[in-house]
């Protein structure tokens, strides 16, 4: 043990929930982090091929070329448009810029894992809502949570973990609510994956209701986790607020073309979320047939009831198997499990193992 000493806060924040191995020897199914099982696009790879000779620069730091390009296809002015290393970053930005001791946080709960550090490590209170009974969003709970110290409101839709979602004429109804020196914060990560509406159906809002923020990613159906892009659309003090907090060159050369070069290929998302809906079906239909309970998947994921199973022994026996998935304890649900779809042959793997496993 070293004698480095930390913040008195550091001891509030959670350590991020990372899946385990197993130490499995053999090709493992990943399918714990919500990613699609997809490579990225050849005109992206061949993008960031091209990109690479020109790594002796730092990267643009205004990220103008990609901020216009995600202007153009959200049909917003480029000042409105805000680029992370990740939407993770953008998260954890926005509550450096908004949250302090004193100031209030609002958000569902399970829901995604990052939101309770936005709390831990600025010293703000965080008001953690309970999901309802069928794992959804309890929106009028939330709304009689704020108070006029509360600065931020996080709804995830569809939600991780529970992969369910709400539609946008609630989530309107619910911001409207909202009183506009809070900052609604809309996770939408999967929001491209569900069947419920149009993705582009929440961006009217923006222009409704001048304390929304929309989070998107290009890691879920653009294939692209590994690279760490996100964004968010939402008033230009938003970026100017969350800019101020950054380094100036938040963003690498390389994620910036791959994700500009990503957007150009509308037709190859839309496959994606056709291949998920397929695979989505199968894998609940086969869950539901072993007398699994699921909620009602949204996302590209499944979140699987135990029942009176025991977690541990199920996640364990998963992982000797080399099938990898997230275990509910992890992620606030214990006695759950989060299955990311992958292919139909992994998909088919994970069904396999669970029978011997059950
Ligand atoms: C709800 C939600 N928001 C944001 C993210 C973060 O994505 P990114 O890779 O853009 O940081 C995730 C990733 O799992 C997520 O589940």
């Amino acid at each position: 043990m070293s004698a480095i000493e930390f913040v008195t806060r550091l001891r509030e924040i959670p350590a991020y929930p990372a899946a385990e191995a197993y130490g499995y020897q053999g090709e493992r199914a990943l399918m714990a982090s919500n990613e699609t099982p997809w490579p990225p696009h050849p005109a992206v790879l061949e993008a960031v091929k091209e990109a690479l000779g020109g790594l002796n620069r730092y990267p643009d730091p205004s990220k103008s070329a990609l901020r216009r390009r995600l202007a153009e296809r959200h049909e917003l002015a480029p000042g409105r448009v805000t680029v992370g290393n990740g939407s993770c970053e953008i998260l954890l930005a926005a509550a450096q810029a908004m949250l302090e001791p004193g100031a209030e946080l609002v958000y569902a709960w399970p829901s995604f894992s990052i939101y309770p550090h936005l709390a831990a490590m600025t010293g703000a209170r965080a008001i953690a809502v309970p999901l309802d009974e069928d794992g959804r969003h309890d929106l009028e709970a939330m709304a009689a949570e704020v108070t006029a110290a509360t600065r931020m409101l996080l709804v995830c839709n569809p939600n991780n973990p529970t992969a369910t979602a709400l539609p946008v004429e609630a989530i309107e109804a619910f911001v409207a609510e909202v009183p506009r020196h809070v900052a609604v914060i809309l996770d939408e990560a999967y929001i491209e994956f569900g069947l419920l509406q149009d993705p582009d159906e929440s961006l009217p809002l923006l222009d409704r209701h001048p304390n929304l923020i929309v989070l998107r990613t290009f890691s879920k159906v653009y294939g692209l986790a590994g690279i760490r892009v996100g964004y968010a659309l939402g008033p230009e003090d938003f970026r100017l607020g969350v800019e101020r907090v950054w380094q100036p060159f938040a963003v690498n050369a390389v994620a910036q073309v791959a994700a500009a070069e990503a957007l150009r290929h509308g037709d190859e998302v839309a496959r994606r979320v056709e291949r998920t809906a397929v695979e989505r079906l199968h894998l609940q239909g086969e869950l539901e047939e072993r007398g699994l309970s699921v909620t009602d998947s949204q996302a590209n994921f499944s979140w699987v009831s135990l029942g009176d199973r025991d977690e541990a022994e199920v996640l364990e026996g998963l992982g000797a198997r080399g099938v990898i998935v997230r275990g509910g304890t992890g992620l606030g649900g214990a006695g759950h499990l989060r299955v990311t779809y992958g292919t139909r042959a992994e998909n088919d793997r994970f069904l396999r193992a669970l029978d011997e496993v059950l």
